[in-house]
């Protein structure tokens, strides 16, 4: 056993985790390990991570092309497979990248994570952002791609399509959406044919979305929330002046305080409670231990949680600024903040 997956902690029963529901009956372990190691942490490294999670009780993994590490990932989930953990126990997520979305590329690019994943289907696909721009991995904010698009429904709809088709042929379990606006899923809802069972959103003490969270939960799409506790590891081209911390929130610190916790473990548990799926990353063993406690842990109480849901600020820390189209936008362009698509 490597040092990143040996673990003094006693594994935590995955019965014992959370279950989420999902539209079509199949059951989403309600928290899961983020595979996105940004610039700072290498392959090998997410890839012991996911074995280690594994072995201490973690089954739900969310992984992405764009991280570019499923073939490592892969390898640990092969393994883990292989040391006996049932495929059928694991919940794998993928998704489309967004220069893949053309309806030529979808199932070739769906195809290349299944093969580097090493298995024979997937849990879940999403479509990664509804624009299809592509942008280098690690490329500054004000970096634009020069044939860059708004969103097109009838363009996101043939893209769907090919994700309808993955279904039909057995690949994917489910198929989702991710960075989605209550506008878009509404039209995405009235076209598809088969219904994105997840939505994938930001979702943390410091922006809790409150209306997009009742939007998806009243259609029956299960809200799995990234960036759970503020992605304090995350490169300084996606920081700017306003962005908040959750975890230095007084509160969130007062509350994990008088528990004894760190204040990630109550994003964790906040979330977990709240309803929404959170996907912390960590390669830190005691970190994704305490993540995974944390789902299981001793609920906080109605005045904690209701002092949390108090705590909301608004503050999007995953901008997508890399995805505007025109010159003369803001990054609220792409969020649709006044309730309509925003115009080409
Ligand atoms: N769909 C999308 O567009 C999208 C966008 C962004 C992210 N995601 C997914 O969401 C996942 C999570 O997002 P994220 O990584 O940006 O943010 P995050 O999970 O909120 O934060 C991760 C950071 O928190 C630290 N951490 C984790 N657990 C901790 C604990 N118990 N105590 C103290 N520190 C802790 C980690 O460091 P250590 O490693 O040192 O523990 C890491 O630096 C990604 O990995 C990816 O799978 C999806």
């Amino acid at each position: 056993m490597s040092e990143e997956t040996q673990h003094a902690s006693p594994a935590i029963d995955p019965a014992s985790v959370p279950q989420r529901t999902l539209s079509t009956g199949a059951r989403m372990p309600a928290i899961g390990l983020g595979t996105f190691g940004s610039d700072h942490v290498t392959p090998a490294q997410v890839a012991a991570a996911v074995k280690g999670a594994a072995a201490i009780g973690y089954r739900h993994f969310d992984c992405a092309s764009v991280y570019g590490n499923e073939a490592e990932v892969g390898a640990s989930l092969e393994s883990i497979i292989a040391g006996g953990i049932p495929r059928e126990e694991l919940w794998v997520t993928s998704k489309l990248w967004n220069d893949r979305h053309s309806e030529a590329d979808v199932i070739p690019s769906f195809l290349k994570s299944l093969s580097d994943l090493r298995l024979a289907y997937l849990d879940l696909y999403l479509v990664h952002w509804p624009f299809p721009n592509f942008h280098p991995p690690g490329c500054d904010v004000s970096s634009r791609s020069a044939d860059a698009k708004p969103y097109i429904h009838e363009s996101f709809m043939k893209t769907w399509r090919k994700l309808e088709e993955l279904v039909d042929l057995g690949l994917v379990r489910h198929i989702g959406t991710s960075n989605m606006t209550i506008p878009k899923l509404k039209l995405v809802l009235r076209d598809a044919r088969i219904k994105p069972a997840v939505n994938e959103m930001e979702l943390h003490p410091h922006f809790q979305q409150p209306e997009l969270f009742d939007f998806v939960v009243q259609n029956g799409i299960a809200p799995i929330g990234y960036c759970p506790i503020g992605s304090p590891g995350r490169p300084d081209r996606d920081r700017t002046p306003e962005d908040t911390a959750p975890t230095e929130d007084p509160v969130i610190l007062e509350i994990a305080g008088r528990r004894g916790v760190h204040p990630a473990f109550i994003c964790i548990q906040w979330a977990v409670q709240r309803g929404q799926t959170p996907i912390p990353f960590s390669v830190n063993p005691r970190n994704y231990y305490a993540n995974l406690q944390a789902a299981v842990a001793e609920p906080l109480t109605a005045e904690e949680m209701q002092a949390i849901a108090k705590l909301d600020r608004n503050c999007r820390l995953i901008k997508g600024q890399v995805f505007l189209w025109k010159d003369g936008q803001t990054w609220e362009d792409l969020w649709d903040i006044h309730g309509e698509i925003t115009p080409p």
